[in-house]
C-alpha cells in the first residue's frame, strides 16, 4: 500500500516536476551529498561524479540513461509507485532499473518505506555505473525472474543485504555501497558509527537465512571485502545456495516482532 502516485512521463521519458518537488530534491541532495563524502565507497563516489546529478532541480531519466548506457549498458525505467515481483525481476533481468517517478513529501523527508525517486536515483544509480555491481544485479534479476515465490523470498534477503544495505571494506575503513543506506541520512551515520548494529563478514548462506524488517534501522549489516566479491557471487550456483538455505531455515530475527496495528 502506498499513498504516492508516480508522475506522468512523456514519450521522451521526461517528467514535469513541480517547483515544490524541485525544492525537495534540492534539499535532499544538499544534505546527503555532505554525508556520503568519506562514508560511501569509492565506486559509488566515482559513479556520482559520472552521473553529475543536478543539485538545483530533479534529474531527468534520459540524462541518467546516457551515462548508464555508456558505462554498463543499464537503463532506468519509469514505473508506478509499486510494481509486482514479476515485473521487478523482469526489468532487472533486462538491465532496466525500475524508478518510481514520485518524490517523498516534506512530512516524510527523513524516512519513508516506499522507494521514491531520490532513493532510486541518488541511492542506486551511482553503483549501477560500476561493471561488477551492474553484472551482479543483472544476474540477480535473471535468477529472480525464473525463481518460485519461496526461492524469491530467500533471494530478497540477498538483495537486501547487498544492493540495499551493503557495507564494504576499503583499506582500513568500512564504507557504504547499499542504496537503502546512502539515501537515508540517519542510516548513513548509524550504519558506520553506531555501536548498536552487528557488522558481520559477508557469508552467502548466512545472508540468505537472516530475516530483516524494512521499517527500522537495520540490526545487522554484512561487509564485503571488496566490490568484486559481488561479481564472484554472480558466478556461483545461487539456486543451489537458495535450496540449501531453504533446508536449513531462517535464523531467529535480531529485532522485535512488528507491532500489530489492527
Ligand atoms: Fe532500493
Amino acid at each position: 500500500m502506498t499513498c504516492y502516485v508516480s508522475n506522468p512521463v512523456d514519450e521522451q521519458g521526461y517528467v514535469t516536476w513541480s517547483e515544490e518537488e524541485h525544492a525537495i530534491w534540492r534539499d535532499l541532495v544538499a544534505r546527503q551529498l555532505n554525508l556520503v563524502q568519506g562514508r560511501a565507497c569509492d565506486e559509488y563516489l566515482r559513479g556520482l561524479e559520472l552521473l553529475n546529478l543536478p543539485r538545483d532541480r530533479v534529474p531527468q531519466l534520459p540524462d541518467i540513461n546516457k551515462i548508464l548506457l555508456q558505462e554498463t549498458g543499464w537503463q532506468v525505467v519509469p514505473v508506478p509507485a509499486l510494481i509486482s515481483f514479476d515485473r521487478f525481476f523482469e526489468l532487472l533481468a533486462n538491465q532496466c532499473f525500475p524508478v518510481a517517478t514520485f518524490l517523498r513529501s516534506r512530512e516524510e523527508f527523513d524516512y519513508l518505506q516506499e522507494p521514491d525517486f531520490f532513493h532510486e536515483i541518488f541511492g542506486h544509480c551511482a553503483m549501477l555505473t560500476n561493471p561488477q555491481f551492474a553484472h551482479f544485479t543483472h544476474i540477480y534479476g535473471q535468477l529472480g525472474y525464473h525463481a518460485n515465490p519461496k526461492q524469491r523470498a530467500f533471494l530478497a534477503r540477498l538483495y537486501w543485504f547487498t544492493v540495499e544495505f551493503g557495507l564494504v571494506k576499503q583499506g582500513e575503513e568500512l564504507k557504504i555501497y547499499g542504496g537503502g543506506i546512502l539515501s537515508s541520512p540517519g542510516e548513513t551515520l548509524y550504519a558506520l558509527d553506531s555501536q548498536t548494529p552487528v557488522r558481520a563478514t559477508f557469508e552467502l548462506n548466512t545472508v540468505l537465512r537472516t530475516p530483516y524488517r524494512i521499517d527500522i534501522m537495520q540490526p545487522i549489516y554484512f561487509m564485503l571485502d571488496d566490490i568484486s566479491e559481488l561479481y564472484q557471487l554472480s558466478r556461483l550456483d545461487l539456486v543451489s545456495e537458495v535450496e540449501q538455505a531453504t533446508l536449513e531455515g531462517l535464523y531467529p530475527p535480531l529485532f522485535p516482532a512488528k507491532e500489530q496495528t489492527t
